[in-house]
């Protein structure tokens, strides 16, 4: 009889510690800690973002083999992340990755974090089929990519800049919101009117799948300039609710429809039916719904993961892990942590 794989996933690539347990390419256990403290600082700090994955790994990896109720010596593999992200950050979880390989004498895979995201709409029972486009939109990345076959995929365009997540992050910290904050803005943006305020949709019209985000984080400076409000970031007191919410959905209206209008015209020129959102942002209740009804008015069919699955989750890492090692492939022990690892 064969023998059953299972594979333990580790994700470090930024300020989330997670680890899971796929048995057979199913999840038995996916523990993600956030590093909330980043929070006070704006925006990710990296030298405390590796010390607090090095501090807390050990016991994330523990619970999350435990919840599955696996004990180590029964992993079959270990697949963590190489890149891209922060390198101290990476190095944590890759090197915890490989000791433990090497210690249970059984083969490592180092899996790209883009690819992970790729994937993570195959930790559902509603699955793409091949070809599919699939959007990715996280803190760190803004892609399209087409995926022609398992673990086959080709950029088609990415930000020439900002992150459309970091975009959200950078909007919410100038009015005085906290981090992260895509979250923030999109709870606020259900009160306020999209219509209020006209900021700029980058590329929208552009012949190509690439992205901008930096002049609408400029036309959000600016605008709060010209409404009097002078410092960088905005004391939230000093502004009205209504004022606020209106900045906050009229901001992330012009995101979101910069983002479904270029996947939509990609979809289009390149014929294809299915259509994956992944990463962080891909929570966005707009982005979801407005990419809903564009999807659905052209008969396409668009997935995209539950949240634990969309923010950086191990899951998805040892998803990949399990898809390479099916086809015979797997890393030597000595390869690097790469922070701007490619996709393909
Ligand atoms: O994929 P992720 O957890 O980490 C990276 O690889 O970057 O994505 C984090 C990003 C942050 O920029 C956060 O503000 C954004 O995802 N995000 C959202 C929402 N939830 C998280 N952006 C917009 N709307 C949301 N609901
Ligand atoms: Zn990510």
């Amino acid at each position: 009889m064969k023998q059953p794989s299972i594979i333990l996933g580790i994700e470090t690539s930024c300020d989330e510690t997670s680890a899971a347990v796929l048995v057979d390419g199913t999840v038995r256990s996916n523990i993600i800690s956030s590093q909330l403290f980043h929070s006070r600082y704006g925006g990710v700090v990296p030298e405390l973002a590796s010390r607090a994955h090095a501090r807390i790994i050990t016991d994330v990896v523990q619970e999350a083999l435990s919840k599955a109720n696996v004990p180590a010596v029964e992993l079959t593999a270990v697949a963590a992340t190489q890149g891209p992200g922060l390198v101290g950050s990476l190095l944590v979880g890759l090197s915890f990755g490989k000791a433990m390989a090497y210690g249970l004498n059984v083969p490592f895979v180092g899996v790209n974090h883009i690819e992970g995201h790729l994937y993570s709409n195959f930790l559902q029972e509603k699955q793409p089929s091949y070809p599919f486009l699939s959007l990715i939109v996280s803190g760190g990345h803004t892609m399209l990519v087409h995926v022609s076959a398992p673990l086959k995929s080709k950029v088609l365009g990415q930000t020439r800049d900002d992150a459309a997540g970091e975009a959200f992050d950078k909007v919410a910290k100038m009015l005085g919101l906290g981090y992260p904050g895509g979250p923030i803005i999109d709870t606020l943006a259900m009160k306020g009117d999209a219509s209020a305020i006209s900021f700029p949709r980058s590329f929208l019209n552009s012949n190509d799948s690439d992205f901008s985000f930096s002049g609408i984080k400029t036309a959000v400076l600016y605008y709060l300039r010209d409404s009097g409000f002078l410092a960088e970031d905005v004391d939230p007191a000093s502004m009205d609710e209504e004022h606020r919410a209106n900045i906050c959905a009229s901001f992330q209206a012009a995101v979101v429809e910069v983002l479904v209008g270029k996947t939509i015209a990609a979809a289009g020129r390149l014929g294809i039916n299915d259509v994956t959102l992944a990463g962080g942002v891909s929570a966005n209740s707009l982005l979801r719904s407005l990419m809903e009804k564009e999807t659905s008015e052209r008969g396409l069919r668009l997935f995209y993961p539950p949240i634990e699955y969309c923010m950086d989750n191990a899951a998805m890492i040892a998803y990949v892990g399990w898809m390479k090692l099916q086809r015979g492939f797997f890393s030597p022990l000595d390869i690097p942590a790469v922070a701007g690892l490619e996709l393909v």
